[in-house]
This record gives structure tokens, C-alpha cells and sequence, in this order.
């Protein structure tokens, strides 16, 4: 039998193949609202990922970003959060940096999740239980325990109002830090969370397709995963803190919301 974990990793390569020839060609645009794109690539991403998991697991269910963003419980029927490409702007604009992210939870828990950037080809992945890792290697995330050290990843809400909040936030807390970064792929900037490469990430608004295979990467990283106001994560939630765990209060107690 293919391990949900397995059906993960072929999808998320499998349509992070399709992104990697798409993003040599020319794209067709379509806006989907403010700051907010869809090439024909997240289509056909969304097509293959979706088709490679049903083929393997026929009771799956989707929440993707492109088809169905409902949230909906469907018990123990294995539930499948997809983002096919992640880092849309990027991709469209020809700046590097985007990924394919494939997630899948029983009975509202996440089991194992994928997350693919087919330009450096470093497939992401984790299972509950068993570890979060990098093409085979252990992932930990960092110990360092000061704002000062830390790098901060940060990505942007489209919507005016968080914008502007997310703004207000960052003035203050760039200059407690060691640097930040936007990587303009939240499920990128979460695994680097869990790789130890940073400490922490935010954004105020997300999907659940955006952040369910990173969220479980970094709790098998050993990190610490709360909205921005310091309550504990539910998939439907806006705001979300991922971190080392080590910055976390010290970065809520910088008040976001302020
Ligand atoms: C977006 C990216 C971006 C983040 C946005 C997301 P998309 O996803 O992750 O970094 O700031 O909030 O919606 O549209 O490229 O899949
Ligand atoms: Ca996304
Ligand atoms: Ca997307």
C-alpha cells in the first residue's frame, strides 16, 4: 500500500515538474481580485496534484486553492490541502522562488505533508511522529534564543487593512532583529522555519492550502505554531506565527495587532 506520505511526494513533485516548464514560457494572467493572480500553470498544477492523489487514494478530499477553498470537516475521509503554486507573483513576474505544497489530515489532524521548489529541486516533507526532513536529511529548527539573532520572514496580506497593520508591525520589529525576509512563498518561508535557516515566520492572512504541510514540518521540527495573537492554530484561522519556539513570546509580546 502507498503511505499517505508517499502520495504526498509524488504529487507535490509531480506537479512541481509541470511549474518547472510552465515557468520557461510565457503566461496567461488572470486576476482573482486585488494583488491577487492566477496563471494557467496554477491550473494545470492544480490538475495533476489533484490527479496523482486520486489515483492512489480514492476517498480523498480537497481543499485546494484553486478549486475548492471550503472548509469542510469530512471525518476520517483522508482530507487533502493543496496549494499548487505557491508563490504566484513570483512565478509570474520570472522571480524565482515558489513551490508546490500537498498536505493531508485524518479526522482534523495533519498526517503528512510536502512541500516542493522544483528550481533548487529540495522536496520538504514530514509525516506526524516521524520527523520533519530535507531531501533525507533531519530538520531542527534553530536554538538561537534572542530577537537580535534572529532572522524574521515575513510575507504580505493582499487585503488593504492587514496590509497596513503588517506594516505598522514590521517597523517595530526590524529594528529589534538581525534582518527580515520576504520570500513572496509563505509554505518556502515556513520550511525555512523548520529548517533552522530563520526563526520565526508571519503573515496576517493565509489559507489553510498555504500553511498545512509547512505547519506540520515545523511541529516535527520541534517549533511552535500559534495565531498572532498567541492562541493555538486552527486551520481556518487568518493570522499565523510559526517559530523556533525560543522568539515566539518575545515577538507576540511586540503586539502585532497594536
Ligand atoms: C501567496 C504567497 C505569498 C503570501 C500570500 C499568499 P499564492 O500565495 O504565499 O507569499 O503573502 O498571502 O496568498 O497566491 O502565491 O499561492
Ligand atoms: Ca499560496
Ligand atoms: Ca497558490
Amino acid at each position: 500500500m502507498t503511505t499517505l506520505l508517499e502520495i504526498a511526494l509524488r504529487s507535490a513533485r509531480e506537479a512541481g515538474a509541470a511549474l518547472k516548464q510552465a515557468y520557461a514560457r510565457p503566461h496567461e494572467i488572470k486576476s482573482k481580485g486585488l494583488r491577487d493572480i492566477a496563471t494557467e500553470a496554477d491550473l494545470e498544477a492544480e490538475a495533476i496534484s489533484i490527479g496523482v492523489i486520486r489515483d492512489l487514494c480514492p476517498e480523498a478530499r480537497f481543499v485546494s486553492e484553486e478549486s475548492n477553498q471550503q472548509l469542510t470537516d469530512y471525518g476520517d475521509l483522508p482530507t487533502w490541502y493543496i496549494d499548487p503554486l505557491d508563490g504566484t507573483t513570483n512565478f509570474a513576474r520570472g522571480l524565482p522562488g515558489f513551490c508546490v505544497s500537498v498536505a493531508v489530515a485524518v479526522s482534523g489532524v495533519l498526517q503528512a505533508g510536502a512541500v516542493y521548489d522544483p528550481l533548487t529541486d529540495q522536496l520538504f516533507y514530514g509525516e506526524r511522529g516521524g520527523g520533519a526532513f530535507l531531501d533525507g536529511k533531519r530538520l531542527h529548527v534553530s536554538a538561537r534564543d534572542t530577537l537580535m539573532e534572529s532572522i524574521v520572514l515575513a510575507d504580505w496580506p493582499r487585503e488593504q487593512a492587514a496590509r497596513e497593520q503588517s506594516a505598522r508591525f514590521l517597523a517595530r520589529l526590524a529594528p529589534k532583529v538581525d534582518a527580515v525576509r520576504s520570500r513572496g512563498s509563505a509554505a518556502l518561508g515556513i520550511c525555512a522555519v523548520a529548517a533552522g535557516w530563520a526563526e520565526a515566520y508571519y503573515q496576517y492572512i493565509l489559507g489553510p492550502w498555504d500553511v498545512a504541510a509547512g505547519l506540520l514540518l515545523v511541529q516535527e521540527a520541534g517549533g511552535l505554531v500559534t495565531d498572532l495573537h498567541g492562541r493555538p492554530f486552527a486551520l481556518g484561522q487568518p493570522s499565523w506565527l510559526f517559530s523556533n519556539g525560543a522568539v515566539h513570546q518575545a515577538i507576540l509580546d511586540m503586539n502585532p495587532f497594536a
